[in-house]
């Protein structure tokens, strides 16, 4: 990777769990692995009168940093890390800001260009960006001085207001310097699916309903919301995942080939297939969505009438002539029995074709089918499930996959997805971020099902902690004749140690 021009990356909200358990794991990486650039300098915002020293104690009492086993770049980040105190609704703090950006820039002699990473409550960020947006703070000049913006999810809570902060932060800084955080979308095994298919002929041809009847993208989590009720409850798993990662990696998997590899031509092709996913029709949705909430959800949130979903299904179409027919599920939950995020794509005889054709012939032959899954996470890899001859006089066949196992792979070192994040944030990337059109698109798919879920018929269905989710989520997919692969099959398991 190339080196970095000097950048001021300033935390908002540096004290918080994101910045705890991401955030400064990921620039501890970055630093470890020599891609920081020379002059590069932190600030961290705070009300709490905090100092370096803690910030980098919070470091080293994190999970990653537990790991960490090295003074040096400690040191290195506390020298390079300084602390504004102020409280972010309070206009007039930020000139202490203005003035620490500006001391560190006569440092060094020369404007730097400014990363600002909104790692804060949402209901914060018109009052925080409102303030950048004024002329000492939003210095902006290309090539000589950038000031870029990291943006977390949610991006709005519903169609009306994602389009609000999507104006209001466009009107305030441009597009092009605004950076939607996806971290999905820079996991290394999520960068893959692209060049995965297309550079694969013998994927790549078959891509479409020809040959692959159905797509399934399963995001399960064993563990449930632990304590942190006031993010979840109102959110729910729709929100919370499907309108933003799962939508995002079903574009992906399957996106038209764009023109170059280029941010643009990737990001209008993901435009394009997002614009052409449809929710199930409004008379449909009690056929073809499912919410659930794990057993003890109303228990552990005290809320007794909670219909936060934990768990959302939905059997989705696509409207191009590629797609025509083939049903795409999503589904996702928590306190499941694995943690598990997947694609899987199933290639059959007679493509889409086959799946009205077996439903009306249910007793008939058996259909042949390959399942390729891409795995996200854990066990990272790649796998095809095929029939082979069993070796011997028997005629008969059995299952073998063919995989790809990212551990096996030679010199692999896994950049893990938030150290990503700020890399391209401070290389002005934009391939991996989710653009403001991507994120509308996604909410206008998510809306009408989040609407027919607001009536007060609408079933909230239950599954016990640890299961493999609602019997009401099989039942979906059923209908169509096949069933979910994720719960039978394994990718990349690692191997049992032998005792020899
Ligand atoms: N945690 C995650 O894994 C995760 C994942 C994806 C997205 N996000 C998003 O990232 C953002 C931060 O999440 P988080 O989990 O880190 O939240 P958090 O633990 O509640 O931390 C929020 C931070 O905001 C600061 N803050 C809050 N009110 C403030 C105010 N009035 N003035 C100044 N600072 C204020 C706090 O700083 P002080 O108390 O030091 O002032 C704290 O450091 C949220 O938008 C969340 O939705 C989080």
């Amino acid at each position: 990777m190339k080196k970095l021009k000097n950048t001021i990356l300033v935390i908002f909200g540096i004290t918080g769990d994101l910045s705890k358990r991401k955030l400064l794991p990921a620039l501890y990486n970055l630093e470890r692995a020599g891609l920081l650039p020379e002059g590069f300098r932190i600030v961290g915002v705070s009300r709490k009168g905090t100092e370096p020293r803690d910030i980098i104690r919070m470091l080293k009492q994190s999970e990653a940093g537990k790991q960490a086993d090295c003074p040096d770049i400690c040191e290195k980040l506390e020298k390079i890390l300084s602390i504004v105190d102020m409280k972010l609704d309070e206009g007039d703090t930020y000139a202490g800001l203005s003035r620490e950006l500006s001391r560190i820039e006569a440092e060094a002699g020369r404007p730097l260009n400014r990363l600002f990473y909104l790692a804060i409550p949402a209901s914060l960020f018109p009052k925080v960006t409102e303030r950048l947006a004024e002329a000492d703070l939003n210095m902006h000049e290309n090539g000589i001085c950038e000031s870029r913006y990291l943006i977390e999810k949610p991006f709005g809570a519903d169609l009306a207001s994602a389009k609000k902060l999507i104006s209001d932060l466009n009107e305030r800084f441009g597009e092009e310097r605004i950076f939607r955080i996806d971290h999905y979308l820079a996991k290394e095994t999520v960068q893959n699916i692209l060049s995965f298919r297309f550079s694969n002929p013998l994927f790549n041809g078959a891509w479409n309903n020809r040959h692959i009847s159905h797509i399934m993208v399963t995001a399960s989590e064993s563990i449930g919301i632990e304590g942190r009720t006031a993010f979840y409850e109102g959110m729910g798993a729709m929100r919370d995942l499907v309108q933003s990662h799962l939508l995002q990696l079903l574009a992906l998997a399957t996106m038209e080939k764009p023109k170059t590899m280029e941010a643009a031509e990737i990001h209008r092709e993901k435009e394009k297939i997002l614009a052409a996913i449809r929710p199930p029709e409004p008379e449909r949705m009690k056929e073809e969505t499912v919410r659930a909430q794990y057993r003890t959800y109303r228990k552990e949130t005290g809320i007794a009438d909670s219909l936060t979903e934990t768990y959302a299904a939905v059997r989705l179409s696509i409207d191009t002539p590629e797609w025509k027919g083939v049903p795409m599920f999503i589904r996702t939950g928590k306190a499941l029995k694995e943690k598990v995020t997947e694609i899987t794509v199933v290639f059959t005889e007679g493509g889409a074709e086959s799946l009205t054709s077996a439903r009306a012939d249910a007793a008939g032959a058996e259909i042949k089918r390959n399942y390729l899954t891409l795995r996200i996470q854990p066990n990272e890899g790649i796998a095809v499930d095929l029939d082979i001859k069993k070796p011997g006089l028997d005629e008969a066949t059995q299952a073998v996959q063919l995989d790809f196992c990212y551990r096996d792979a030679p010199g692999f070192e896994q950049i893990d997805a938030y150290a990503r994040v700020l890399y391209d944030g401070m290389r002005g990337d934009r391939t991996l971020f989710a653009t403001g059109d991507e994120v509308l698109a996604c909410w206008r798919i998510t809306e009408p099902v989040l609407r027919a879920w607001d009536s007060p018929d609408f079933p909230l269905h239950f599954y016990d902690n640890g299961s493999a989710g609602p019997e009401a989520a099989d039942e979906l997919i059923q209908k169509t004749g096949i069933a979910w692969f994720t719960d039978s099959h394994q990718v990349c398991t690692p191997p049992k140690p032998s005792f020899r």
